[in-house]
């Protein structure tokens, strides 16, 4: 994703929302489907021609069976959920945390843990798991937008939302929502805030070349087979 935003505020909710929703519709998908993404940032956050969301790089993307675990430690410094960083075992809990902090930096084009002068990943990872160590909301951050992320950046996976009974259901549902319709977006029905144009997307390409160069993933990429099996699963989205 493209940060179009000016460097001190972040993108207007209103168009955030479109973006947030197209995401969580995503993640909904990819969980009803034992898969946990596992690298949610806007390096990873694509937009098509028409100026629809989807997911790219589904390089840590791993199959979480229900009741099972994973304990690899991956992700990005400044998005991994606090059961990551302690390494007893986590689930999909991890892309409802990192979308809190990909709304956040959306919305204020800051991290929510990293300042200019604190970027040491043992510095961020220690606030991210220190239930004491507060995150600070801008005063131009609506009520409504304020409290979804708290709820999404809540340190126990049991008790964020998207893990409680409602599922994803709880955020689509929540009041930062309100009136938006799910399903136009789930039926491309809804217009995009934002057609990326020609430019931007040869823009794109070669920012993406860059963040691939030398960064060492694990697990190994996928093959072709499961590449063309997440295509089929985007097909439609
Ligand atoms: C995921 O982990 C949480 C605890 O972190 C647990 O409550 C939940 O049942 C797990 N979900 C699945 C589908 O295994």
């Amino acid at each position: 994703m493209i940060l179009f935003f000016t460097p001190h505020q972040g993108l207007e909710e209103s168009m955030s929302r479109f973006y947030i929703a197209s995401i969580v519709l995503a993640l909904e998908y990819l969980h009803d489907n034992s898969i946990a993404f596992r690298d949610l940032k806007p390096e990873n956050v694509l937009i098509d021609a028409q100026g629809y969301v989807k997911l790219g790089d589904f390089g840590f993307a791993k199959m979480v069976e229900t009741g099972g675990r994973t304990y690899t430690f991956c992700g990005t410094p400044g998005y991994v959920a606090p059961e990551n960083v302690m390494g007893r075992g986590y689930n999909h809990s991890v892309d409802w945390w990192t979308l809190g902090v990909l709304m956040y930096v959306l919305l204020t084009a800051r991290q929510p843990f990293t300042s200019p002068k604190t970027q040491d990943p043992m510095e961020v990872m220690r606030r991210i798991v220190d239930e004491r160590w507060p995150i600070k909301y801008p005063p131009y951050m609506s009520e409504e937008a304020t409290d979804l992320i708290s709820k999404l950046l809540e340190r126990k996976p049991v008790k964020r939302i998207g893990m409680l009974q409602g599922k994803a259901r709880d955020i689509k549902q929540h009041p930062w929502f309100a009136g938006f319709d799910w399903e136009g977006l789930a039926a491309r029905r809804i217009d995009p805030p934002r057609k990326p144009k020609e430019s931007d997307s040869a823009k794109r390409k070669s920012e993406l070349a860059e963040a691939h160069r030398g960064e060492p993933k694990e697990p190994p990429p996928a093959t072709a087979q499961e590449m063309a099996e997440w295509d089929r699963m985007f097909r439609d989205f």
